[in-house]
């Protein structure tokens, strides 16, 4: 894996990063994350994604006690202390830290700051061209009066569980539903429809995480003159589709050519997917 690792203000290689069993990240999961990637070595959408941890960060009574100053230039720092990077692959984490064994948030005055960055391992090229199986799972998403996956929270046993199945199933992500059976996303990515030329996704009320590729797509078809619009989908949507398609930060956009083992449309990566996908990296790559 080979990642060096920031931990609370001390640049380490991997072995050396450790955080304490009583960190709260660890003992109940409360904390937030944000994954990036770089394009030709400065980080995809910096901004957009310390802003939705800033935000994540306020729907849990977190502190972020750093500036954006502040995380960028311990992001650059670590990277720089990487010898073999060329694309790195980064995970910001920032947890509730280290306290007794009390929900109290006068236990942990001090948040922990964790920053991974190794090198970047792209989806195989053939994802991109010739399209991913995705399976519906069984597993719901989080119901939002539970955990609302608006929080990218550590706490990732829904995605994991929902992965898992997957997996097992011959799929390469999970496409959850929401409580009322409605599509809201996908274990590690947001999922797009394409019907009769239009591109539509589910809204953020379905229950699911802003993804900043997702909100970057929508403005990519915005400027391809491409119709997209938020609405709520379900199976049937899904069965109707003529293309679908996932985007995430390691997914770009990548299309789905089969849901359960039936093909979506005729069954390979769609024309307006193809367009997206170039314009998007025409841009970053
Ligand atoms: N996952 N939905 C979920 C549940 C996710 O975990 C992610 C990202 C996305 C896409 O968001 P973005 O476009 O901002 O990457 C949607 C990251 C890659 C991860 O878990 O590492």
């Amino acid at each position: 894996m080979a990642a060096v690792v920031h931990v609370n203000g001390k640049i380490l290689t991997e072995e050396h990063a450790t955080v304490s069993v009583f960190d709260h990240g660890f003992l109940f999961g409360e904390g937030i994350y944000e994954t990036l990637r770089t394009y030709q070595r400065r980080p995809f959408l910096l901004d957009r994604h310390l802003a939705r941890l800033r935000h994540s960060a306020s729907l849990m009574a977190l502190d972020v006690p750093f500036t954006d100053e502040e995380l960028g230039r311990r992001v650059g720092e670590t990277m720089a202390a990487h010898s073999a990077l060329d694309e790195a692959y980064i995970r910001i984490l920032l947890t509730r830290g280290v306290g007794d064994l009390s929900y109290s948030l006068s236990a942990t005055p001090t948040p922990s700051l964790v920053i991974i960055v190794k090198p970047f391992v792209p989806h195989p090229e053939r994802a991109f061209t010739h399209g991913i199986p995705v399976v519906v799972v069984g597993i719901r998403r989080n119901h939002p009066d539970a955990l609302n996956p608006m929080i990218k929270s550590n706490n990732l046993l829904n995605n994991a569980l929902a992965m898992q199945e997957a997996l097992r199933r011959g799929g390469q992500e999970a496409l959850m539903l929401n409580q009322a059976g409605q599509i809201a996303e996908c274990s590690q990515s947001n999922v797009f429809l394409v019907r009769r030329g239009e591109v539509v996704t589910p809204p953020l009320s379905a229950g699911l995480l802003p993804g900043i590729t997702r909100e970057y797509v929508l403005e990519l078809a915005a400027d391809l003159k491409i119709p997209a619009r938020e609405a709520q989908l379900g199976l049937d949507d899904l069965e109707a589709a003529d293309e679908a398609f996932l985007t995430g930060t390691t997914r770009e956009v990548t299309p789905v050519v089969t849901v359960d083992g039936r093909a979506v449309g005729d069954g390979k990566p769609g024309t307006i997917t193809r367009r997206l996908l170039e314009a998007f990296r025409g841009k970053w790559m």
